[in-house]
């Protein structure tokens, strides 16, 4: 199935990714002068942007899934919920900027709305 298009004012793009990447998988990409994190979770991909909101450390440098769908920023200790981008440990104060991710039926790439 085609996904319907993208959000006003998001651009759509593929992002080839491998479908045997693990669960904990943090990929940092340059996707049409996007910087994001691509990560990979218990419950499929999530697109954010590279940088955390908390200090803008780089996710996919100082980033670490943990249970399952929970994400630390080692930079100062800030957890964020992967499915939603709620921060669920301080000192971040600002959620993590999800992008709408549809992977393809057979896990090769990623639809994102920029
Ligand atoms: S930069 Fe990520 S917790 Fe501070």
């Amino acid at each position: 199935m085609t996904p319907a298009g993208p959000q006003p004012g998001r651009r759509r793009v593929r992002v080839d990714v491998d479908p045997a990447a693990p669960q904990g998988t943090i990929l940092a990409a340059e996707v049409d002068g996007v910087a994001l994190a691509l990560i990979r979770h218990a419950h499929g991909w999530t697109a954010t942007d590279l940088d955390c909101p908390h200090a803008r450390c780089s996710l996919a440098r100082d980033g670490e899934v943990v249970d399952g769908s929970v994400l630390i920023c080692n930079c100062h200790g800030s957890e964020f919920d992967l499915r939603t981008g709620a921060v669920l440990l301080d000192p971040a104060d600002r959620p993590l900027r999800l992008r709408p991710v549809m992977p393809s039926a057979d896990g090769t790439h990623l639809t994102i709305d920029l």
